[in-house]
C-alpha cells in the first residue's frame, strides 16, 4: 500500500515538480507544484454514487482553493480499505477520511448509530435532517472521539429497497432467504423479524456473494445496487423503502489537530459544501439508477401496495424493543422525542 501523505504519488505531475527543484515552489507554466499535503479520502463504493460524486467533488474543491497545494486522493471501490478495515486504517492513519455508512459504527464500540438501522423509522429525509442537523446529530458525532475520531458531518444515499431471484412483497416471500447484511445488529434482526437469515459481509463482497449463491438477496438504496451491477445477478427489486443508508465522514484526531487552522477550515468548508451538493443529488441518483434499471431490463422491479407495506411494517415492529438496550435506552427516548413519536 502506498503512502501519500505529504508526498503524492509519483505520477507525471511530482516528476515534473522535483524536475523544478522543489515542492515548495508555485507552479510553473503549465506545471503544478506538487501539493505539500495530500488527504487520503478512501471509501468502498462506485464513483458514481451520492458518495462518490461527493468525494470527487471534496476533491476539486480543496485542491482549487489551496492552489493545489493541499491536494485530495480519492481511492472509490474498496481499492484500498473495505468495510472490515477502513476504520482501523484511519484510527492507525493510514488514510485521512472515511465515509462509512451509519450501520458500520456499532462495530467499534459505538452501537448509538445503529438507531439509524431502525426500520421504517423515517418517514422521509425531513425526518432525517432532524436527527442529523439536530442536537442528537451533533452528539453522535461528538461521541466518534471515544475512537479517537472526529465527526465531519453526515450525508444522505437515500432509502433502501429488498432484492432477491424473487419479489419480496410478503413476508412469506422472506422464508429461509439468506439475505446479506452490514455488521449492523438492528439490521440483522430485521432480516430475522421477516423471516430471513441474515449473513454480514462486506460491501465489496457483496455482488460475487450473490452470484455465487452464497446469499439469496440483499439491501440497498438503487444507487449502490446499480453501480455494482447487482441486477445481472438478482432477477427482481422490491421498492420497499423500508430503511435509510446514510453516512457519517470521520478523521483522526491527531491528523485534524496538526493541521494549520487556515487548511482545517478550508478543508473542512469545501467538506460542508460537498455533504450539502451529495443531499441535493442522492434522489435524482437514485431515480437514475432505476432509470437505468428499467431500460437495462434484467430486473423486475416491483411496487408495493399500502396494505404489503404496512404488513412488513407490523412485523418488524419488535425490532426496536429488541434492540433498544444495544441503542442505548436514553438514545431511544432522544430519538422519539427529536421524530414526535411516542
Ligand atoms: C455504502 O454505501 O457505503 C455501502 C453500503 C453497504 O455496505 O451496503
Amino acid at each position: 500500500m502506498r503512502s501519500t501523505r505529504f508526498s503524492g504519488p509519483f505520477n507525471r505531475r511530482s516528476w515534473l515538480a522535483a524536475l523544478a527543484g522543489s515542492m515548495a515552489l508555485p507552479s510553473l507554466a503549465g506545471v503544478t507544484a506538487r501539493p505539500a499535503i495530500t488527504l487520503r479520502f478512501s471509501h468502498v463504493v462506485a464513483e458514481e454514487t451520492p458518495k462518490g460524486l461527493a468525494a470527487n467533488r471534496f476533491k476539486v474543491l480543496v485542491e482549487q482553493r489551496s492552489g493545489h497545494r493541499i491536494g485530495v486522493q480519492v481511492y472509490p471501490n474498496a481499492q484500498l480499505y473495505g468495510d472490515h478495515d477502513e476504520m482501523q486504517a484511519l484510527q492507525l492513519g493510514a488514510v485521512d477520511l472515511v465515509a462509512p455508512s451509519l450501520s458500520k459504527f456499532g462495530r467499534i464500540g459505538l452501537p448509538e448509530f445503529e438507531l439509524f438501522d431502525l426500520p421504517f423509522l423515517f418517514d422521509d429525509l425531513n425526518a432525517v435532517r432532524r436527527i442529523t442537523l439536530g442536537p442528537l446529530g451533533k452528539k453522535l458525532l461528538q461521541g466518534l472521539s471515544r475512537q479517537g475520531l472526529v465527526g465531519l458531518g453526515f450525508f444522505d444515499n437515500g432509502f433502501k429497497q429488498m432484492s432477491a431471484n424473487r419479489p419480496l412483497l410478503e413476508l412469506k416471500d422472506f422464508a429461509g432467504l439468506r439475505m446479506r447484511v452490514q455488521a449492523s445488529r438492528v439490521i440483522a434482526a430485521q432480516m430475522r423479524a421477516l423471516g430471513a437469515r441474515p449473513v454480514t459481509l462486506p460491501f465489496s463482497e457483496t455482488r460475487r456473494a450473490l452470484a455465487t449463491g452464497v446469499v439469496d438477496g440483499t439491501e440497498n438504496p438503487v444507487s449502490n445496487f446499480w453501480t455494482q451491477a447487482m441486477h445481472e445477478v438478482q432477477s427482481d427489486l422490491s421498492l420497499t423503502e423500508h430503511g435509510y443508508l446514510g453516512y457519517a465522514v470521520v478523521t483522526n484526531q491527531r491528523f485534524w489537530q496538526h493541521l494549520q487552522p487556515d487548511d482545517r477550515a478550508l478543508i473542512n468548508q469545501a467538506l460542508q459544501e460537498s455533504l450539502a451538493f451529495a443531499n441535493q443529488i442522492a434522489d435524482t441518483q437514485n431515480d437514475r439508477a432505476l432509470q437505468a434499471l428499467r431500460q437495462a431490463g434484467t430486473t423486475r422491479i416491483h411496487r408495493l401496495g399500502v396494505d404489503q407495506r404496512a404488513r412488513l411494517r407490523q412485523a418488524v415492529q419488535p425490532v426496536q424493543q429488541q434492540l433498544a438496550d444495544r441503542i442505548g435506552p436514553r438514545w431511544m427516548s432522544d430519538l422519539k422525542q427529536a421524530l414526535h413519536k411516542s
